[in-house]
């Protein structure tokens, strides 16, 4: 089976269960997954039941599919991503995008945790991702091109949607949220960045470092989907600060900012 039908089975059997269309796809990361409970009339489906959807593994990530509504839109929510360090495949990591896309979502809100590499930010902030560097040395678009999805060669030039990035940038302007921009560098992971790294990274123009959504971005892009991407900077990265990194000091500055952060996607979603 290829990549297409294997979405498309996917596609099927949530169709057959809930609408999907117009919905606002969100594939939420570390310390957010907790804005699905906030969706009303929910229908909830567990990625177990759906054909070909692979297990999320790591601590802290549910794993369901969560349709309903947020301040009156329908959204289409990932509660639970997959990662390529998880050892899954990209075109699996990526695959949800796809279904969303079959689903006839309108756009994409994606959110993440990620080191700081900008000195001018600090823990704890927000970040528009406005473009990105793919450091995992994979891509999800590689192999036979799915003419379904889009073209051999897709343009990144605007990979982020431009429309979403202002709405973006309005509402946290209304909130009072201090919301930086800049670049999102994936690395593969699964160990934080050794000092070296961040240099590296700093140096060829990073502003953030994360170990996700390169891949659904490509995808998303290569589908024409429009995209937007906030990242919570939950740390310094590895030896600005001196500071040794682990995932439950991760975990809990996601926590602290998380009311924040699901109040700037709150109004995200309710402007699209
Ligand atoms: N590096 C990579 N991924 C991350 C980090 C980091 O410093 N913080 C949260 N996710």
């Amino acid at each position: 089976m290829n990549i297409y039908q294997m979405c498309k089975e996917a596609a099927d059997y949530i169709a057959s269960i809930v609408d999907c269309s117009d919905a606002i796809g969100l594939i939420l990361g570390s310390g957010l997954g907790n804005l699905a409970e906030e969706i009303e009339n929910p229908t909830i489906i567990s990625y177990k039941d759906i054909p070909n959807f692979p297990m999320t593994k790591i601590a802290g990530h549910a794993g369901k599919l969560v349709i309903g509504k947020i301040n009156g839109k329908k959204v289409m929510c990932m509660q639970g991503r997959f990662h390529f360090y998880e050892g899954y495949d990209m075109k699996i990591v990526s695959m949800p995008v796809r279904v969303m896309k079959l689903l006839k979502c309108k756009a994409l809100i994606v959110t993440n945790a990620a080191g700081g590499v900008n000195r001018n930010f600090d823990e704890g902030c927000l970040m528009l991702i406005d473009d990105f560097i793919n450091y995992m040395g994979d891509n999800p678009l590689v192999g036979d091109n799915v003419e379904q999805f889009g073209v051999r060669f897709p343009d990144m030039t605007k990979a982020l949607d431009e429309n979403l990035k202002n709405i973006a940038v309005d509402c946290a302007k209304q909130l009072n949220i201090n919301l930086q921009r800049g670049t999102y560098m994936a690395f593969r992971g699964p160990n934080y960045e050794t000092p070296a790294e961040i240099k590296f990274a700093s140096i060829i123009g990073a502003d953030a470092v994360g170990m996700s959504t390169v891949p659904e971005i490509l995808v998303a892009r290569h589908c024409n989907l429009p995209t937007v991407g906030i990242s919570c900077i939950t740390n310094m990265a590895a030896g600005i600060t001196g500071k040794e990194l682990n995932h439950k000091e991760v975990e809990e500055v996601a926590k602290r900012v998380n009311v924040q952060f699901r109040s700037l996607i709150k109004e995200i979603i309710s402007k699209i």
